[in-house]
């Protein structure tokens, strides 16, 4: 089988490659370097020992991505090419509805023109907005705070509604809690433009000497200590996810959560990564962040039951492997 995957040279689109690629499905990459590097490329195919099929292209480019259809023949499409940054959607709406929601009907069209009825979605457990944790895929979605967020539940119920028109179509809904960690080689990770947005690139960051504390955002939460609780998941485990949700799509919609189901505070994955990797993280606690939730954690009992998956790597593991991927690490 023949996987098209965009946003391939990105941090879950590269790892995912390689379980791809070690499962025996052949894949196609296309990828426009926004947010990552070419030479990601050859990266996956020496860690996979394979080769990949890549096209810098823009998704959101309706004739540049039919060409890829017209010359391959495509099975199915993980669709991650997207742009993540919370706070910059804030201030620049435009750009994130036209890249997030323009690549997602490309895509769909796509499908429609070529014949194509496996479809595999990068969602987030953003769309959840604040409900009650853990957060169930039944649940009603509640308002997200900012325009990247939209643009999940808005490519959610495009394909939706899509499939409810075409019976053949299976596309899976995958609601990604917090991806961290690393490929266990080390030569592959999250390396973030600029100072990152995100807690363990930040920790990762001050460990290795390139920040100088960490900020915790708000310590004046309900939760275990105050600080905010999220579902961290190994990268490698939600890779592997993805080729558990290609091999168990059925027609329809099919939505699960990515997650571990325990949720972590942030003091707590300070501490978790001191003790995995022997390095003090200096922090200073500072007012909370707008848009921010108190707790964000999953049940995860779907994607158990229905795709025999579930994370198998603990936040040590998380932590050493953040680590090991900043430790070598050069711009
Ligand atoms: P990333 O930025 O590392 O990877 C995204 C890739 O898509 C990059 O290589 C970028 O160059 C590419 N891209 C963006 N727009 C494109 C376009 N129009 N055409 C072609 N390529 C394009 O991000 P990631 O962390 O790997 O996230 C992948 C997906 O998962 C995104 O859709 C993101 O919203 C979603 N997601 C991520 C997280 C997270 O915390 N990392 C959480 C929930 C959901
Ligand atoms: N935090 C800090 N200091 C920092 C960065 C984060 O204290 O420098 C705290 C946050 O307040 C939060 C926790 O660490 O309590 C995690 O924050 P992240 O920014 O790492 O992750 P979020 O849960 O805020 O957001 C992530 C992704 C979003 C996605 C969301 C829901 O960045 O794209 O998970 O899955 F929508």
């Amino acid at each position: 089988m023949s996987i098209l995957v965009t946003g391939g040279a990105g941090y879950i689109g590269s790892h995912t490659s390689i379980a791809l690629l070690k499962a025996g499905y052949s894949v196609i990459i296309a990828d426009n370097f926004f947010n990552s590097r070419p030479e990601m490329i050859q990266k996956i195919e020496q860690l996979a020992g394979k080769k990949v099929i890549f096209y810098e292209v823009d998704v959101t480019n309706e004739q540049a991505v039919n060409q890829i259809f017209i010359h391959h023949q495509i099975d199915g499409i993980i669709h991650f090419a997207g742009l993540k940054a919370v706070g910059e959607s804030v201030k620049k709406p435009l750009k994130y509805y036209y890249n997030n929601i323009l690549s997602t009907l490309v895509l769909a069209k796509a499908c429609h023109k070529y014949g194509v009825d496996k479809f595999v979605f990068s969602s987030s457990a953003t769309v959840y907005g604040d409900n009650k944790v853990p957060f169930v895929e039944t649940m009603d979605l509640l308002p997200t705070t900012n325009p990247y967020g939209e643009t999940k539940v808005m490519s959610e119920r495009i394909l939706t509604d899509f499939g409810k028109v075409n019976p053949n179509f299976s596309v899976s809904l995958l609601r990604y809690f917090n991806p961290v960690g690393a490929h266990e080689s080390g030569l592959i990770g999250e390396a973030p433009n600029g100072i990152p947005n995100n807690l363990m690139p930040y920790i990762t960051q001050v460990a290795k000497g390139k920040l100088e504390r960490l900020r915790i955002f708000g310590n004046d939460y309900p939760t275990v200590d105050g600080t905010g609780v999220r579902d961290y998941i190994h990268v490698m485990d939600l890779a592997e996810a993805h080729v558990a949700a290609l091999e168990h799509l059925t027609p329809g919609v099919n939505i699960y959560n990515l997650g571990t189901g325990k949720g972590t505070s942030v003091l707590e994955l300070v501490k978790a990564f001191e003790d995995a990797n022997g390095i003090t993280i200096p922090y200073e606690v500072v007012a909370r962040r707008l848009g921010d939730i108190a707790e964000c954690y999953a049940d995860v009992s779907k994607a158990k039951r229905e795709l025999g998956w579930e994370a198998k790597r603990d936040i040590v593991t998380m932590c050493r492997d953040a680590w090991r991927f900043e430790r070598y690490y050069e711009e």
